[in-house]
């Protein structure tokens, strides 16, 4: 399915109504939820845990679409997988071992993905496309929200499309999407546009309607 799917990234929602965030941006248009899980190790970052991601999955109607910025990723799968993550995505860059990383996600009953970051070549990939169900790329440096798109990734986009042929594994896009950046990595090949502080800008559980504006911008940029 490569119809075009929007998926906020609740970094940049409330982190005290993180439920309430959830409900209004799903209630507004958003296709997926994307949760950042940082360590503040392989990111220079924190946020939280499976426990959390436990803790928010009752209010997800969608996909909750779980990004692990966190190295080692093996010890914690089955953690995530028991918070009820659909897809847990590893970076290549985590360990010497994403072949194995791969293979416990999908043995825990989820869907795999891989995250490359802006430094590592789309070829990284090839030896790992009948073990994944989605590519991310990244296009910023990963750890926060709210950076500048790096435009020298669109061209990773676009080889991965070609790489990808007809196999059923989606391209998501991490980083700096917002109406300008997403029919640049639309027209590349990719199908879920992550959007952080492009999708929460200007709303708040209190005044939800930004949050459609918003994500309405995206997709109607991406789709134009
Ligand atoms: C960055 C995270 C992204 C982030 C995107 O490390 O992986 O998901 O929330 O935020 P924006 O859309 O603001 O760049
Ligand atoms: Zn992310």
């Amino acid at each position: 399915d490569r119809s075009l799917k929007i998926a906020p990234s609740i970094l940049a929602a409330d982190f005290a109504n993180f439920g309430a965030e959830i409900q209004a941006v799903e209630a507004q248009g958003a296709d997926w939820i994307h949760v950042d899980v940082m360590d503040g190790h392989f990111v220079p970052n924190l946020t939280f845990g499976p426990a959390m991601c436990a803790a928010i999955r009752p209010h997800i109607k969608t996909v909750m679409d779980v990004h692990l910025m966190i190295a080692p990723v093996d010890p914690y799968i089955d953690a995530f997988a028991a918070a009820g993550a659909d897809i847990i995505t590893a970076h290549v860059e985590a360990g010497p071992h994403i072949h194995r990383t791969l293979q416990a996600i999908r043995g825990a009953g989820c869907k795999a993905g891989i995250a490359l970051n802006p430094g590592t070549p789309a070829e990284a990939v090839a030896p790992l496309l009948d073990m994944i169900d989605m590519v991310c790329v990244m296009t910023v440096n990963p750890g926060f929200g709210g950076q500048k798109f790096i435009h020298a990734c669109v061209d990773k986009v676009r080889a991965l499309r070609a790489m990808i042929g007809d196999r059923e594994i989606h391209i998501e896009i991490d980083g700096g999407v917002d109406p300008m950046t997403a029919p640049l990595v639309r027209a590349a090949g990719a199908d879920v546009l992550v959007a952080g502080s492009a999708a929460f800008k200007g709303g708040s559980v209190s005044n939800p309607a930004p949050y459609g504006d918003n994500i309405r911008a995206i997709r109607t940029a991406a789709e134009s």
